[in-house]
């Protein structure tokens, strides 16, 4: 028997997997699963229609170290017949990917622990260019620029989910200022909903609209 090792086309797969059914609240509520797994206590959301527009989700769980956010980006990062810890909400390693990349076409994922800060992206435009599974990883300098980042290094440790370039969110919308305000009210009655058990005394997520931050191009 001979074998042939054949990986999937990266750009063919990402893309098919995007229509995967994830709305923009189930997508949200995938994050912030991986928050409470991670230990998280705080969680904020925030967004902006504005020039780059964004949504970005803070924790301040555990974080992870540059290898622990490369493994993070994969897509299948764990395998799901592993034993799971009774807090991991997650199963199959592709939450953070999928449902990100439902939304968006740029996941930016930057992380401090131990006081290492560490950023990595997933770009569905470079990896069409360059046919491959290209994780990109950004300069400190242009980590620190992200939304939510200055929120992370004052709160010590966690971890910012970025997701730009929001064809999903755009199509079809002849402004993007109404269509985000309208959808994130919809994600914020979700979040209520389903985290209702998590949310106690302070409201665990603090959805914050911000008209005059810019979020970088990377
Ligand atoms: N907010 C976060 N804080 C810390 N680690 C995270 C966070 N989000 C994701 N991770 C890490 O990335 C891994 C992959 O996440 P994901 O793709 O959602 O798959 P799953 O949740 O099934 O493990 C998680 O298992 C966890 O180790
Ligand atoms: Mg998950």
């Amino acid at each position: 028997m001979s074998e042939i090792i054949l990986p999937p086309n990266a750009h063919a797969l990402l893309n098919s997997v995007r229509s995967v059914g994830y709305s923009l609240e189930t997508a949200v509520a995938d994050l912030i699963d991986n928050s409470i797994s991670a230990g998280a206590k705080k969680i904020s959301i925030r967004y902006s229609p504005h020039d780059n527009p964004y949504v970005a989700v803070l924790d301040d769980g555990l974080g992870m170290e540059s290898d622990e956010l490369t493994s993070a980006m994969r897509h299948g990062s764990k395998d799901p017949e592993d034993a799971r810890s009774v807090k991991d909400l997650g199963r199959f390693g592709l939450g953070l990917k999928t449902a990100s990349l439902s939304q968006c076409r740029k996941l930016t994922v930057i992380s401090l622990k131990n006081g290492s800060l560490s950023g990595r992206c997933w770009d569905l435009d470079l990896i069409a260019q360059r046919k491959d599974w290209v994780l990109c990883v950004p300069e400190t300098e242009d980590i620190k620029l992200l939304p939510l980042a200055d929120d992370l290094l004052r709160q010590g440790q966690g971890t910012v989910v970025v997701w730009q370039h929001l064809d999903k969110l755009e199509a079809g919308e002849s402004s993007i200022n109404k269509a985000l305000g309208e959808k994130m009210d919809i994600v914020r009655e979700h979040i209520a909903l389903v985290f209702h058990r998590y949310i106690s005394g302070d409201p665990i997520t603090d959805i914050e609209k911000r008209k005059e931050l810019k979020a970088p191009v990377l």
